[in-house]
């Protein structure tokens, strides 16, 4: 009896020990971020339960309808900036123009939020980067990205834009089909030529489109695994064979590039032999080989940084020039508009790229399909306090959500916020809107490198193909574009697919 007596509170001090060890390790834990506490305190946002946080208002969300509950989200919160935690990491989610800008503009505040680790491929590149690391790579490539260098890409964007639309005529005045892999193929050709000078020619040489799709797999899985947390552990991903498949899709795309670099230096021999000049020092591909070569960077890491703006570039032109194709088929008037403006503008029945400054209702319609589009989100690691305006202090610990889609939602910004309406981006529109309220390639130290590119390619592949043919559709858009079903991979992809019909003009 004794014996159970002791033993009983044996058990109930080792109980109490325990839980005290728990209570003093919370309290020291809002001790120490006692200023981030208070600074949570302070926002409007779902209340936070014991170990889960406000994770409970991620349930029914889903890669599908992630953007209409932000903006459900977004209505709740009116000054577009709400407090959340996400078990024991303190989340601002934010779509106020001046809090994104202040964030987007800090220089110290570079890094990319935690979320960012389901999007690590293998080896670190540009786009993963953080710190001191990123600081180096960025300032590296930023040469083979300034606006000088697009001109000497001139021959090759009218050659693949030229097959790109030659090679359509397969579609003419067949059912619909989807659009997305040919718009793809030739956003790969032109990366591949552009920035790694090395003419691959996918268009012509994968007739199954297969670069394309293990590209969408692989975003498709990165996507899948960021929105499931049950997929997190590394051990479950493995037992479900998922790893096994991500390692084969990455193995396909370092093929893919070692190819590329192989196709260029046989290309750099061959005019070292004729005695021509070997490539422009300030081309992406050559810069790279040079740090190489003096030892500042090694060849796996060229291998990943090329693979990665070959899926950033691609990616992301690909899909907003098939939106576009979709658009124009879902809204005759728009693209009536657009192909009379093009047919005066262009002599013959080629676009030049002369031509493309022109061009105002394509650039229009490029943009309003940014709008709606383009990345919806992306987030940041707070290390250093964001002071915006002198009204509220974001403190270093925050893991910020940025809510661009939110942003590009805004009434206080957009006329007709889910309507197709081009018209937001006429000349006198622009002018009298507030800086920062569109950013689709964002701002500050880690903007879009290739935003400037993306515009010529995209404008130059639209006009081509515009001028040939007429787009249509069997899909009726929905009155308000964000109750459409997306598939949300790096941008938003259409759930029925990029389904066009094309008749010759
Ligand atoms: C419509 C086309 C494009 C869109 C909408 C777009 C959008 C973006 C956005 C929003 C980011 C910032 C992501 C973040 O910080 O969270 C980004 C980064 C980047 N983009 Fe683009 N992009 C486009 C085309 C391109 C092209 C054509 C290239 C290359 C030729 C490119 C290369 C990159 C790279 C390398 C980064 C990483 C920059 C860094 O972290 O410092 N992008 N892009």
């Amino acid at each position: 009896m004794d014996i159970g007596i002791q033993q009983l509170k044996l058990s109930h001090i080792l109980w109490i020990c325990l839980i005290g060890i728990f209570a003093i390790r919370a309290l020291y834990r809002r001790w120490k971020h006692r200023k981030i506490y208070a600074f949570m305190a302070s926002l409007p946002g779902p209340i936070s339960l014991p170990f889960i946080g406000g994770d409970y208002i991620l349930i029914g969300i889903s890669r599908t309808n992630l953007c209409g509950k932000m903006k459900t989200l977004t209505k709740w919160y009116p000054d577009g900036v709400s407090g959340m935690w996400e078990r024991n990491e303190p989340h601002v989610l934010t779509s106020s123009r001046e809090v994104l800008n202040a964030v987007l503009s800090s220089s110290e505040n570079i890094d990319k939020f935690y979320h960012y680790d389901h999007f690590q491929i293998v080896a670190n590149s540009m786009i993963t980067a953080s710190g001191t690391e990123w600081r180096t790579i960025r300032n590296i490539v930023n040469p083979g990205f300034r606006s000088n260098i697009l001109s000497l890409f001139d021959d090759n964007f009218t050659y693949h834009t030229r097959a790109f639309v030659d090679r359509l005529e397969k579609y003419e005045n067949s059912d619909e089909f989807d659009i997305f892999v040919p718009v793809h193929l030739c956003t790969i050709d032109l990366i591949s030529d552009n920035m790694v000078q090395a003419r691959i020619g996918v268009q012509e040489n994968d007739p199954t489109g297969r670069m394309s799709l293990a590209m969408t797999e692989l975003f498709e899985m990165m996507f899948e695994r960021a929105f499931s947390p049950l997929l997190w552990p590394d051990f479950i991903y493995k037992l479900l064979g998922k790893q096994k498949i991500i390692d084969q899709l990455i193995s396909e795309h370092y093929n893919f590039v070692q190819r590329m670099l192989e196709v260029h230096i046989k290309k750099k021999q061959e005019l070292r032999e004729e005695n021509r000049h070997a490539g422009n020092p300030q081309i992406y591909i050559n810069i790279l080989l040079d740090k190489v070569d003096k030892g500042v960077l090694t060849k796996d890491r060229v291998i990943a940084e090329v693979n990665e703006t070959l899926m950033a570039g691609s990616y992301t032109s690909g899909t907003i020039v098939a939106w576009v194709f979709k658009l124009l088929g879902m809204f005759p008037d728009i693209q009536e508009r657009a192909y009379q403006e093009l047919k005066e503008s262009c002599v013959g029945d080629r676009v030049e790229l002369d031509d493309l400054p022109k061009l105002v209702q394509i650039e229009m319609i490029i943009k309003e399909t940014l709008r709606h589009f383009g990345v919806p989100f992306t987030g940041r690691h707070i290390i250093k306090d964001v002071e915006i305006n002198g009204k509220l202090t974001i403190p270093a610990g925050i893991q910020m959500f940025l809510n661009i889609y939110g942003l590009h939602h805004d009434p206080e910004y957009w006329e007709k916020p889910g309507e197709f309406y081009p018209e937001h981006f006429s000349p006198l529109k622009e002018k009298s809107r507030p800086r920062g309220a569109f950013i689709p390639f964002l701002g500050g130290p880690r903007v879009c490198p290739g935003s400037r590119y993306a515009m010529r390619s995209m404008k130059l592949m639209i006009a081509s193909t515009l001028l040939r043919y007429k787009f249509s559709t069997d899909e009726k858009p929905p009155e308000d574009l964000r109750d459409m079903d997306y598939r949300y991979i790096v941008l938003l992809h259409p759930a029925a697919g990029f389904r066009v019909k094309i008749e010759r003009r």
